[in-house]
């Protein structure tokens, strides 16, 4: 008898799948727009120096290998919850926040999805759409109602209305997932004005939100992308942040982020937080230590955390300059105006407005990689070849 005669194969991931796909393509002149990771000017994602320098000094310095607890290294939680939601934030000098270490802001997603799953029974949660296919199916895998609300329209314009409209119909008490910045897969962040008129339906209708922060510092600036995620600590008692370091402190493959918790009091979030290390240690058991220790010797040095943070204002420079460069070079095919939300857009990524038939054919006939839905990470343009794509989206545009 064999045990797996039955079992299907199911596609690959729609993200990481294009990974495999670009490398396998031998055209010299291929472009690798799909999965969500920095690229210099030179074409790779670089460790940045404060890293090398933190685990130059994490390999002298470290004296043991043994587990760290179920919430992980505790000088990397207090430093990231303080990034996140501001040094002098009250709530943390009261103990109503604090972070749970969990293997990258994919892990922190999958913790907070089995915490609703098993802590709050019945309660659906509430994604944009379009968003992160992954969120899709976590939440999905831990058994949630998922619900959608609309975000970007059929014209490829935020459509803020409609989203108010239908997060005023979502069932009191369920969750809503949202974009702190960098909004993936469009890049189209709501202004502060639009997150107030968020956070009065949140209040009305008592929902959980949960607030996803993948990107802090690739939009506007480290402190500038927190704005939302501390006007929703400061106004609500009770609310879930995930944060991420692979992106702005390019640790992507160490895994390292962190799930945080804010209560009413410091007695609800102690109460909170045992479910989570409970909870996560059926699913990792303890989080793995090696980028939550560099981070945590990053953030806790003021040389470091200073070069850190000048690496990181030049990833987003360079993001940003790519983004007007792509809509300058589209001027010439008369595309400047169509694709003007590219340089409108923050963080890795773009909506282009490119159907996916589309984004086949930049595949097939330019070796062009962006995924199905139009997302194109702008992060992996070189800015030599910012001419190459532009005429590549002319010639879709114009041929049928
Ligand atoms: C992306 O959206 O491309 C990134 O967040 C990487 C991933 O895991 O999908």
């Amino acid at each position: 008898m064999s045990h797996f005669a039955s079992i299907a194969g199911v596609p690959g991931d729609p993200i990481l799948g294009l990974m495999d796909a670009y490398r396998a393509d031998p055209n010299p002149a291929k472009l690798d727009l799909g999965v969500g990771v920095y690229k210099d000017a030179q074409g790779l994602t670089p460790i940045p120096w404060a890293v090398k320098l933190a685990e130059q000094r994490l390999v002298e310095d470290e004296t043991s290998k043994s587990y760290i607890g179920g919430h992980g290294d505790a000088l990397f939680c207090s430093h990231l919850s303080q990034l996140v939601l501001g040094a002098d934030n009250p709530l943390l000098h009261q103990q109503r926040a604090a972070a749970s270490q969990t293997p990258g802001g994919t892990g922190a997603l999958r913790l907070a999805a089995e915490f609703v799953a098993h802590c709050l029974p019945g309660r659906g949660i509430w994604l944009s759409d379009p968003t992160w296919p992954i969120h899709e199916s976590i939440f999905a895998a831990a058994g949630l109602r998922v619900g959608h609300y609309p975000y970007v329209g059929a014209d490829n314009r935020l459509d803020v209305e409609a989203m108010i409209a239908a997060l005023q119909q979502i069932p009191l008490g369920d969750v809503v997932l949202l974009h702190a910045c960098c909004h993936n897969p469009t890049g189209f962040d709501l202004a502060p004005r639009d997150w107030k008129r968020v956070l009065e339906v949140v209040k009305a209708r008592e929902l959980l939100p949960l607030i996803d922060f993948a990107y802090q510092g690739f939009g506007d600036g480290l402190e500038q992308d927190a704005w939302a995620v501390r006007l929703f600590a400061a106004e609500l008692p009770e609310l879930l942040i995930t944060s991420s370091c692979s992106k702005n402190f390019g640790l992507y493959r160490e895994r390292t982020g962190a799930l945080l918790a804010c209560a009413a009091n410091s007695q609800k979030l102690a109460d909170v937080r045992s479910q989570l290390a409970a909870l996560a240690r059926n699913l990792w058991s303890t989080p793995p230590a090696h980028g939550a220790a560099v981070v945590a010797t990053i953030l806790a040095d003021a040389e470091l955390r200073l070069r850190w943070s000048h690496e990181l204002d030049t990833m987003r420079q360079r993001i940003a300059s790519l983004r007007t460069g792509l809509v300058e070079a589209l001027r010439p095919y008369d595309l400047a105006e169509r694709f003007a939300h590219i340089g409108v857009q923050r963080g890795m990524f773009s909506y282009t407005g490119l159907s996916p038939q589309q984004v086949q054919r930049l595949r097939d006939e330019f070796s062009v990689y962006m995924v199905g839905s139009g997302r194109a990470n702008i992060a992996g343009v070189d800015a030599e070849r910012l001419d190459d794509l532009a005429l590549a989206f002319a010639q879709l545009c114009t041929r049928r």
